[in-house]
């Protein structure tokens, strides 16, 4: 196989940084659009002075200059690409019930979670679209969802919200662009220990060790994530488009 062009965003800590680490070990080029790269993970700053595969741009995905550079960035040092992962995301600075919620914190998390999601997808399916296809693709696309876009948060509607759209991004863009064989998925992580879910650490312990909401009781890691996405563009799945893929140890699973 030909060594493929990964971009992904916000890979500088948590799951994006696993993903990274996955990429890299298959030998894949890596380039990383990362808003906070002086908080990322010391082990990032390493791998990015020890590795000419990856390439970091600082930059936020809700800067269309920013999302440009990285896209060019990439075509110039690596000549395509191949796999867009748009894994940059946050959640409410502040938890407030459904009532007190702000617009500040609305467009905080439906911008970047959303919005930004949308324009550098339908930005890189432009340019995947001029690429000559290889092993029967010109492109992956993955998009992060979350249980939250089912499971409803009434002290976060606009992370709610915010997912739930990009379960529908994921669908218009997938039967879209099927035609230029540009293949989309959805990634939908269950709790997956990192920075983002440590202010709730110990709620969702609880969950996994006592409240049998886990079928698989274990935190999630983030290379749980970073195999998932793995194999969702190995090519075992030619033939399928739109998928969802649950990584939550089960927790979609109801019981009675
Ligand atoms: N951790 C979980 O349990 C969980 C569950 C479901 C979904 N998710 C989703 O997985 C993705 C990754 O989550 P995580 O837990 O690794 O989060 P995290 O907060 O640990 O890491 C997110 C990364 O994205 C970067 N980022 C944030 N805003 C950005 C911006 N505007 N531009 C560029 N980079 C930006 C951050 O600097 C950080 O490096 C998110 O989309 C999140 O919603 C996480």
């Amino acid at each position: 196989m030909a060594t493929r062009t990964v971009l992904i965003t916000g890979g500088g800590r948590g799951i994006g940084l696993g993903v990274v680490r996955q990429f890299l070990d298959e030998g894949c080029n890596v380039t990383v659009l990362e808003k906070n790269l002086d908080a990322a993970d010391p082990s990032f700053a390493a791998l990015l002075a020890s590795t000419p595969q990856l390439w970091a741009v600082a930059g936020d995905v809700n800067d269309p200059d920013d999302r440009e550079a990285f896209l060019q960035g990439t075509i110039e040092r690596f000549g395509r690409l191949d796999i867009l992962i748009n894994n940059a995301g946050v959640a409410p600075r502040v938890r407030r019930d459904v009532l007190e919620v702000d617009e500040e914190s609305w467009d905080f998390v439906l911008d970047t979670n959303l919005k930004a999601n949308f324009f550098l997808t339908q930005r890189s399916a432009q340019l995947m679209k001029a690429q000559q296809p290889i092993d029967g693709t010109r492109g992956f696309i993955i998009n992060f969802g979350s249980i939250n876009s089912y499971v409803v948060a009434t002290d976060r509607v606009e992370y709610c919200a915010s997912k739930a759209g990009v379960a529908m991004l994921t669908q218009v863009f997938a039967r879209g662009l099927a035609p230029e064989q540009i293949y989309v998925y959805e990634v939908r992580p269950g709790v997956i220990d990192t920075p983002m879910t440590s202010v709730v650490h110990d709620k969702y312990t609880r969950m996994i060790e006592e409240e049998d909401a886990f079928p698989i009781a274990r935190w999630g890691q983030p290379s749980d994530v970073a195999l998932a996405i793995s194999a969702l563009v190995s090519g075992k799945f030619r033939y399928s488009t739109g998928e969802v893929i649950n990584v939550d140890g089960g927790f979609h699973l109801r019981k009675l």
